[in-house]
């Protein structure tokens, strides 16, 4: 949470000591597990700067359910992977819509889009155009193209960043503006300028960011006018002037574009979705907010996620150095001397893969998955759940749950060797991807980006750290929000390795 408010909170709660509180849970639910509170605020100042982690450390006192009070808000915080599978086996349907905010009425353009949109049918008919158009496997294979040239692109950067200087290069920037590329150039056309997609980097780091600001009128509905006070509706305009700026700009060159500089590419999401305004066998009406709330959602809910998992991942190769040789000699065997990994040979890289499936039970990069809220009333382990309650899933903490993960703690591949466990969503320890009707559909695409990248970093260099810094200096903290990304950025020197 912000510093700034950390101080504020407690200031503004010692107010509102003298007003009496109105009692606005029922008694049931009143009485599940619930760290002591502060009038008020209620337990928001204990969400901390991770607050997966405060979580899970508060269910360790608590016990696996818990009722938090962040502000008006209740939040159902549940840290076990058992009464996750109950909750969504018995409720996924009466707990598949989302609460509504400040800010995500902004992200989604107004709640249409897939990720924000409250259950419902719109919600369905943008996740349909987002599988379809986009995310399905068949779409993802079919722009295994655009995902060879921008990966020949990153392998060029890495090449002449580390021919300068000392050989030291930022990695983590490079794979940063690698899956900003990959993704609007699919997303958005080849067409879009690089000042553009620095312009989408930015975007999509600060709608992350946004999730770190606080907005009253979410928590406290009638204190909304300090927003304007604290400056976070500024912020929040300030972000939706950008997008709307480039979004009239991409839809003014529809139509344009393709004939010119994106001929190879003219099957772009955006455009796909503009053409099918004029779909008559659509079903319903398309409009351009619709449009705006699904790019947006693809540009917000893509580029942050699939680059902190890349970045984990070279920075936990780069810790193993025992696990970076076997993702080498398995590279070579399958290469037979070529310069390239083609995607066609990724399947045969079983190491590679159960290294990723670690890298995201340890570090996911959406650590509480997106809050759902309850459409009605229910039960949870005999409790009463009022309706409005938010559901909070600590997926980080059952990714090292111990009853179901032998030393959790340890980074070991192998463990998904000769096992069946999968992120898709049936195995409640672990869904780095979220559960039941709200799964992500992004997995295929952001493994796609992740493994054809992974692959050609390690198959075309070899990697150190720089002079004098040891791997006992890696700091492996997490930073960020909603997105957990690490806080340090991977500075290593890459050398141009013998691939016969
Ligand atoms: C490593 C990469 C990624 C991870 C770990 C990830 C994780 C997640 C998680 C945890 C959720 C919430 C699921 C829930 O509420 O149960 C989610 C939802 C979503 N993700 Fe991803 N995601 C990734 C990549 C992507 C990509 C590349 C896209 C699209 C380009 C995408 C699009 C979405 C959308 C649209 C939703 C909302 C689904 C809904 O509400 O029905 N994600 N993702």
């Amino acid at each position: 949470m912000n510093p700034t408010l950390l101080v504020a909170i407690p200031i503004i709660s010692f107010f509102f000591l003298l007003i009496k509180r109105r009692k606005v849970i029922s008694q049931k639910a009143a009485l599940l597990p619930s760290p002591p509170r502060l009038p008020f605020i209620g337990n928001l100042h204990q969400l901390g700067s991770t607050p997966h982690r405060s979580l899970y450390k508060l269910s360790k006192q608590l016990g696996p359910l818990m009722l938090l009070h962040l502000g008006t808000v209740r939040a159902l915080v549940v840290s076990c992977p058992k009464i996750a599978e109950e909750v969504i086996r018995n409720n996924d349907l009466l707990f598949a819509t989302r609460p509504k905010s400040k800010l995500t009425d902004v992200l989604s353009c107004n709640k249409n889009d897939v990720a924000f949109a409250p259950y419902g049918e719109t919600w369905r008919q943008m996740k349909k155009l987002a599988k379809t158009h986009l995310l399905s496997s068949q779409r993802v294979k079919s722009m295994s193209f655009d995902r060879a040239e921008e990966v020949s692109l990153l392998l060029e950067k890495v090449a002449d960043a580390a021919s300068r200087g000392n050989g030291v290069i930022c990695l983590t920037e490079i794979l940063n503006s690698y899956v900003t590329d990959v993704i609007t150039r699919v997303v958005l056309g080849s067409w879009i300028t690089k000042e553009k997609k620095t312009l989408l980097s930015e975007l999509s780091h600060d709608s992350a960011a946004l999730f770190y600001e606080f907005f009253f009128e979410d928590f406290f509905p009638n204190l909304k006018w300090l927003d304007v006070l604290w400056g976070s509706n500024r912020k929040l305009e300030n972000y939706k002037k950008k997008w709307d700026a480039l979004f009239e700009e991409i839809i003014k060159n529809h139509g344009h574009e393709s004939k010119e500089v994106n001929r190879k590419n003219n099957t772009y999401f955006m455009g796909t979705l503009l053409d099918l305004q004029n779909d008559s066998n659509l079903g319903f009406v398309l409009t351009n907010d619709h449009i705006r709330g699904l790019t947006m959602n693809m540009i917000n809910a893509g580029i942050d996620t699939t680059f902190a998992t890349l970045d984990w991942c070279m920075a936990e190769l780069v810790r193993n150095p025992e696990m970076l040789k076997k993702v080498k000699d398995e590279l070579r065997k399958v290469a037979h001397g070529e310069d390239m990994i083609s995607e066609e040979l990724l399947g045969q890289l079983s190491y590679l893969k159960v290294f990723i499936k670690e890298v995201i039970r340890l570090h996911p990069p959406g650590p509480l998955l997106l809050p759902r809220e309850s459409m009605q009333e229910c039960q949870i382990q005999g409790y009463n759940i009022p309706k409005k309650t938010r559901l909070v899933l600590n997926a980080w903490a059952f990714g090292r749950d111990e009853s179901y993960w032998e030393a959790p703690e340890q980074f070991k591949p192998e463990r998904f060797f000769d096992c069946t466990v999968d992120y898709k969503g049936k195995d409640f320890y672990f869904i780095p991807f979220g559960v039941g009707r709200r799964i992500c559909p992004g997995m295929d695409f952001s493994m796609a980006i992740i493994e054809i990248a992974l692959a050609n970093l390690m198959h075309r260099f070899d990697w150190s750290l720089p002079s004098g810094i040891t791997i006992e200096d890696m700091n492996m903290d997490e930073g960020g929000e909603i997105i957990s990304f690490r806080k340090q950025k991977l500075e290593l020197v890459p050398i141009a390795s013998k691939v016969n």
